[in-house]
């Protein structure tokens, strides 16, 4: 039987664990909701590391108010799955402790922000950049997990890795999806069954985009498909898709061998996003 992880709170004491480690350390960072996808990560960084920690943080900086005030938060389930994963420990801080008074320095986005068309989104990714770069500072790991299914997040958090020299490896992870191919994602717990139903209707809409690319279809008729798939469901509206080079986030030229295509898509009142990347030869 798995023991019960070590709940930390405060960053101090997680320096201090962190420090009198001997081996390595694998770490995933977590808004919690734990589900299979952060399963799956803790499971590759319990293969790869001698010791595994999680961290459980709703990010103020990276939500809207009432996006913060919604998120679903069980500090106590999120523990049970993690330790059946593997995980030793969950650093679990509040707010107050990773932003305390008279906190103010601040993660200025890479160019490569310019490159990834997010600009409605720039405070949310600035928000994910600051609290990754506290988290690993105050972790220390060897390693961290990131799954692949927000590439815009990952890019970003690579690229501010090797810009400031951290010594620790980052290791993407394939997206954990459901039975009819709806990646797995805390938000899935905030659709309604008609929503939920209606929910797969994404990456149906990215494997036709993939489909007609690999058939020699241009990126302009498979961004087509892509629309039109998502229009014929009733509770599904685009917000933005786009095919592009995962190594640059540019639009796709002649010769390209891999692709990045990606959606984010309205169901209801709740906005959920993924992406498929693939090789064309
Ligand atoms: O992808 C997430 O879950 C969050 O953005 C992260 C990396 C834990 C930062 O809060």
């Amino acid at each position: 039987m798995k023991k019960e992880p070590v709940i930390i709170r405060s960053p101090g004491a997680m320096g201090r664990w962190s420090a009198g480690l001997k081996g390595t350390l694998g770490f995933i960072p977590t808004l919690g909701s734990l589900h299979q996808g952060h399963v799956s990560l803790i499971e590759r960084a319990c293969r790869e590391n001698d010791v595994v920690a999680v961290s459980v943080f709703v990010n103020p900086l990276q939500f809207t108010p009432e996006g913060f005030r919604k998120y679903p938060r069980n500090l106590a389930a999120d523990a049970k799955i993690a330790a059946s994963a593997g995980a030793s420990v969950i650093f679990a801080p509040s707010a107050a402790q990773m932003y305390p008074a008279g906190f103010q320095s601040q993660i200025v986005l890479p160019r490569l922000f310019a490159a990834l068309k997010r600009q409605n989104l720039e405070w949310h990714y600035r928000g994910v950049l600051q609290v990754v770069m506290k988290l690993l500072q105050i972790v220390l790991p060897d390693r961290v997990y990131f799954g692949l299914k927000d590439p815009h997040q990952l890019a970003l958090i690579e690229r501010m890795a090797a810009d400031f020299n951290l010594p620790i490896e980052i290791r993407p992870c394939p997206t954990v999806r459901e039975r009819d191919g709806l990646s797995r994602s805390s938000r899935n717990a905030l659709l309604t069954p008609e929503e939920r139903t209606a929910a797969p209707v994404i990456y149906r809409s990215l494997c036709g985009a993939k489909k007609a690319l690999r058939e020699g279809k241009s990126p302009a008729l498979a961004m087509r498909i892509l629309k039109k798939e998502v229009m014929a469901e009733p509770l599904a509206r685009l917000e933005y898709a786009e095919i592009v080079d995962p190594s640059t986030f540019l639009p796709v030229r002649q010769g390209v061998s891999e692709v990045l295509v990606y959606a984010a898509v309205w169901i209801g009142e709740k906005r959920l996003a993924d992406n498929i990347r693939f090789r064309l030869k």
